[in-house]
């Protein structure tokens, strides 16, 4: 990782060992460790779907790291009116010194970092949401010691959770399954990239057997509101649940990336119970964003 934060396949294991001990240091020392990394630097936040976590744990992310965000909500700004990712990386470069980023299409965020001379940090695409499985790499070290773990993630297996989940097991090594129906199975080149330490699966009690994580993500993602009553049928008998718990290893945790929905991907019975770390693994959001952002920061300045 130097310059932009794209997908997992910009990080390596060794900066993600670095990466992890200034997390710690961050989180353990808040408010007096920081630094000013970012003094006298504005970062910009732009958004084009909703957010709570992301943003909110940039803006005082930023502002902890001594420098200035300024949240930019895409559909008031020219490039929701027609001009392009590449002008917009070109200005934008010369008033900003980084830009974070959530919208649509991976190719949208690929073209503007290849055009800003500034970092770019992914903050969720359609395919891609880095900085949550950077997040949850986190939390799961820290509850567990080791990434040497078996993770299950069980529901909609092409979303931008579970593509970022593969490549995080292609990084760490950690043994990851995928259960999900056919009509959302994972996508085949990401399988392939990351084979052997992803599987797919389309029975969900079959997949959970010995799982020390079990994470689900919602089954309506923003951008596919249209797709809403099959997803919801067709996802139906992959609720998490403490029924399906029961089949995992006895001290399972529960993991999900939020926003959640009773009833639909997780059964309150398991959202609401001591198997949920729902949110520490929000609160490291902060903490990891903030040693990217301070990882990346140092780097240029090299
Ligand atoms: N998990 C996550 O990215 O949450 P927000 O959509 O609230 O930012
Ligand atoms: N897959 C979800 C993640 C939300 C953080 C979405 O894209 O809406």
């Amino acid at each position: 990782m130097y310059k932009d934060l794209l997908t997992l396949r910009d990080i390596n294991r060794s900066e993600l060992d670095e990466l992890f001990e200034l997390t710690g240091k961050l989180k353990r020392e808040r408010g007096t460790f920081e630094g000013n990394v970012l003094k006298g630097k504005s970062i910009g936040l732009i958004f084009a779907k909703s957010s709570t976590r992301t943003r909110v744990s940039f803006e005082v992310g930023v502002h902890e790291l001594g420098g200035n965000p300024l949240y930019l909500d895409q559909s008031r700004m020219q490039i929701g009116r027609g001009e392009t990712v590449a002008d917009t990386a070109n200005v934008l470069s010369r008033y900003l010194h980084g830009i974070v980023i959530r919208t649509f299409s991976q190719q949208d965020i690929e073209e503007l970092a290849r055009v800003a001379t500034i970092p770019v940090i992914n903050a969720l695409t359609d395919e891609y949401h880095p900085c949550q499985i950077l997040a949850d790499l986190y939390t799961i070290l820290e509850k567990s010691g080791t990434l040497n773990v078996k993770t299950v993630f069980v529901g909609d297996g092409a979303s931008n959770i579970a593509n970022s989940l593969m490549l995080a097991a292609k990084l760490t090594g950690m043994q990851l399954v995928v259960a999900s129906p056919r009509e959302y199975a994972p996508c085949q080149a990401i399988l392939e990239e990351c084979a052997p330490y992803v599987q797919w699966c389309e029975d969900p009690v079959e997949a959970v057997k010995n799982a020390d994580y079990v994470y689900t993500d919602v089954w309506v993602s923003m951008g596919f509101e249209e797709e809403r009553a099959k997803r919801l049928s067709t996802l139906a008998p992959y609720q998490v649940n403490a029924a399906l718990m029961s089949h995992a290893a006895k001290d399972v945790k529960f993991l999900h990336c939020l926003p959640a929905h009773r009833g639909e991907e997780v059964a309150a019975d398991v959202m609401d119970s001591d198997m949920s770390i729902v949110f520490d693994e929000a609160e490291n959001r902060l903490h990891v964003q903030k040693a990217v952002l301070s990882m990346i920061f140092r780097n240029i300045a090299k």
